[in-house]
C-alpha cells in the first residue's frame, strides 16, 4: 500500500504540473479505481473532461468508473459515443460488450465482442466470452453471421412457431381534466396550443396547411405527473385514452412487434378523437433482456412512419409519450414534425405543490389547512410523494377515528407529521440525469435539467 501511495502522490504532483495530460489523468484515475476510490476517480475524470471534452481516453476511463459505480446507463451513453467514432479502438467494443451484457442485451453484446476480436484477436477475453456463451472456436467466425439472428441482433422466428396475436388495447374515458392537475401551467399551455386547439378548430388549422393532431414527448423523474397529465389531456377534450406500455407491443421475433404497433395505430385512428399515450417509449430504441433484442431499426422506422402518418392519416389522434430515460431514445424521434419538443416535467415547485395538495385533499374532511406551510416543507417531493403524504395522514386519521369512535378532520399537523416517514424520491433520477445533461447535452436538449439544477 505504501508503494501505491507514493505512486499516487507522484502522479498527483505530475498532473498538477500538466493538467492537460489526459493519459496521465486517466492512469491516476485507474489507480484510484483499483483502490476503490471511485468517487474521487470520477471527480478527477470529470474535471479532465471539462477541459478536454472529446478526450477518448478520459471518456473511456470515466465509463469504466461509472460501470464500477453501478451506473451502467451512464457508462453506456459514453461508450455508445465512442464506438460510433470512425476508427474506433477495438477495446471500446469490448467495453461496449461488457456494458450491453450488464443491460441484458445479449445479442448486441455478442456482436460487439466479435467485432473487437475480429479487429484485434489479442483482445479475446475467455471470461467475457463464456458469459456471452461464445464457443472459443466461434471466435474466428465473421462477427455478423448467426443464422438465427438478423443483422440487428433480432431473433428470427423459428419455423412452425405461431405468431402471437396482437394484444388488445383497453380504451378509457378519463373523467378528469386540467383542473385536476396541480401546477404544470407551462405544460398545460403547450398541450393546449399544440394539441388541443388544433383539435377544436380543425378548419382554421387546415386553412393554414397544418395537420390536426400532434405529438409531444414528456420526460422527467418518476411520479411527477407525466401519465397523470396525459390522462387529463384526454379528459379535457372528452376523448378516448389509450395507454400503451411499449412492453405490451414488443415481441421478441422479427416482424411481430411491427404488426402490433400498426394494429395499435389503426385502432386509434378508427376511434379518433383520442389520445394515444406511449409509456416507457425509450423501450423502442433500446432492446432489453426481457424481449431478447427484439427492437431495432425496423421497429423504430415503423413507429416513425406511423407517427408521420405516411400510409394513413392521423387526424384527431393525439400522440403523447413519456419516458424517464430520454437519453436512450433514438435521435430519429426528435426530428422536426415528430417529437421535436421534449417537454421536461420537473418536480412541482412550491406553488404547484400547494395546488397538488389541494387537489389531493379535495372532498376529505378537513379543517383549515395551511397548504403553503406543507408546500414549503416538501421541497423535491414529486406528485406521487405528496400523494403518499396525504395517504399516510388519512390512514393515521382513520386509525384515530376507529379508536375514538368519531371521525376527526385532517389538520395541517397531521400532514406535516408524515414527513418523518415520507421522503422525496426524485434525487436518484437527478443524480444520473445530471451526467447526461453535462456530457450528452447535444444541441442543449437537456438545458431544462441544467436550469432546474441551477447549473447554467
Ligand atoms: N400535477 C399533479 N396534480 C395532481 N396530482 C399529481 C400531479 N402530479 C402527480 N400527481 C399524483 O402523483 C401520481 C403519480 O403521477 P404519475 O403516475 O403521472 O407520474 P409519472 O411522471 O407518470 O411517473 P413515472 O415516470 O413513474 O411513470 C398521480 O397518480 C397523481 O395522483
Ligand atoms: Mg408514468
Amino acid at each position: 500500500m505504501f508503494e501505491q501511495d507514493e505512486t499516487l502522490n507522484a502522479l498527483r504532483e505530475a498532473l498538477e504540473l500538466t493538467p492537460e495530460n489526459s493519459v496521465l489523468r486517466s492512469q491516476l484515475a485507474k489507480l484510484l479505481m483499483s483502490r476503490g476510490q471511485l468517487e474521487e476517480a470520477e471527480k478527477l475524470l470529470r474535471q479532465g473532461l471539462e477541459r478536454q471534452s472529446t478526450s477518448e481516453v478520459l471518456q473511456a476511463t470515466l465509463a469504466e468508473c461509472y460501470r464500477k459505480l453501478g451506473n451502467v446507463s451512464a457508462a453506456l451513453v459514453i461508450v455508445e459515443e465512442l464506438v460510433k467514432r470512425p476508427n474506433c479502438k477495438p477495446q471500446y467494443f469490448i467495453q461496449h460488450a461488457r456494458l450491453l451484457l450488464l443491460k441484458g442485451q445479449l445479442a448486441q453484446a455478442v456482436q460487439a465482442y466479435r467485432r473487437a476480436i475480429a479487429d484485434n484477436p489479442e483482445l479475446a477475453d475467455p471470461d467475457l466470452a463464456a458469459a456471452l456463451d461464445i464457443q472459443p472456436s466461434g471466435d474466428a467466425e465473421p462477427w455478423r453471421e448467426d443464422p438465427d439472428v438478423d443483422e440487428e441482433g433480432r431473433i428470427r422466428m423459428p419455423a412452425g412457431e405461431i405468431p402471437q396475436e396482437s394484444p388488445s388495447f383497453e380504451m378509457e374515458k378519463p373523467d378528469m381534466g386540467f383542473d385536476d392537475v396541480g401546477g404544470m401551467d407551462d405544460l398545460k399551455k403547450q398541450i393546449r396550443l399544440k394539441i388541443i386547439e388544433p383539435m377544436k378548430h380543425p378548419e382554421l388549422y387546415r386553412a393554414y396547411g397544418k395537420k390536426v393532431g400532434g405529438s409531444l414527448l414528456m420526460y422527467g423523474p418518476p411520479g411527477c405527473g407525466k401519465t397523470y397529465l396525459a390522462r387529463a389531456t384526454a379528459g379535457e377534450i372528452d376523448a378516448a385514452f389509450y395507454s400503451v406500455g411499449l412492453h405490451d407491443v414488443l415481441d421478441m421475433y422479427i416482424g411481430n412487434s411491427e404488426q402490433h404497433l400498426h394494429a395499435l395505430f389503426e385502432n386509434a385512428r378508427e376511434h379518433a378523437p383520442c389520445v394515444l399515450f406511449f409509456d416507457e417509449v425509450d423501450a423502442l430504441g433500446a432492446s432489453r433482456a426481457d424481449m431478447r433484442a427484439s427492437s431495432g431499426r425496423h421497429l423504430i422506422n415503423q413507429f416513425l412512419s406511423e407517427l408521420d402518418g405516411v400510409d394513413s392519416v392521423n387526424d384527431g389522434v393525439l400522440i403523447l409519450a413519456a419516458t424517464n430515460a430520454p437519453w436512450h431514445l433514438d435521435p430519429a424521434f426528435r426530428r422536426p414534425g415528430r417529437f421535436d419538443r421534449l417537454l421536461f416535467v420537473p418536480p412541482p415547485d412550491r406553488q404547484a405543490r400547494a395546488a397538488i395538495l389541494r387537489i389531493l385533499l379535495r372532498g376529505k374532511p378537513q379543517t383549515e389547512i395551511d397548504y403553503d406551510a406543507i408546500a414549503k416543507k416538501t421541497e423535491k417531493f414529486s406528485g406521487a410523494d405528496l400523494k403518499a403524504v396525504v395517504d399516510q395522514a388519512v390512514e393515521g386519521k382513520l386509525e384515530e377515528a376507529l379508536t375514538r369512535g368519531t371521525p376527526q378532520p385532517l389538520e395541517t399537523r397531521d400532514l406535516l407529521g408524515t414527513l418523518k416517514q415520507v421522503k422525496p424520491s426524485t434525487a436518484p433520477w437527478f443524480a444520473s440525469a445530471r451526467n447526461y445533461a453535462m456530457y450528452a447535452n447535444e444541441g442543449g436538449i437537456y438545458d431544462d435539467i441544467l436550469d432546474y439544477l441551477k447549473m447554467r
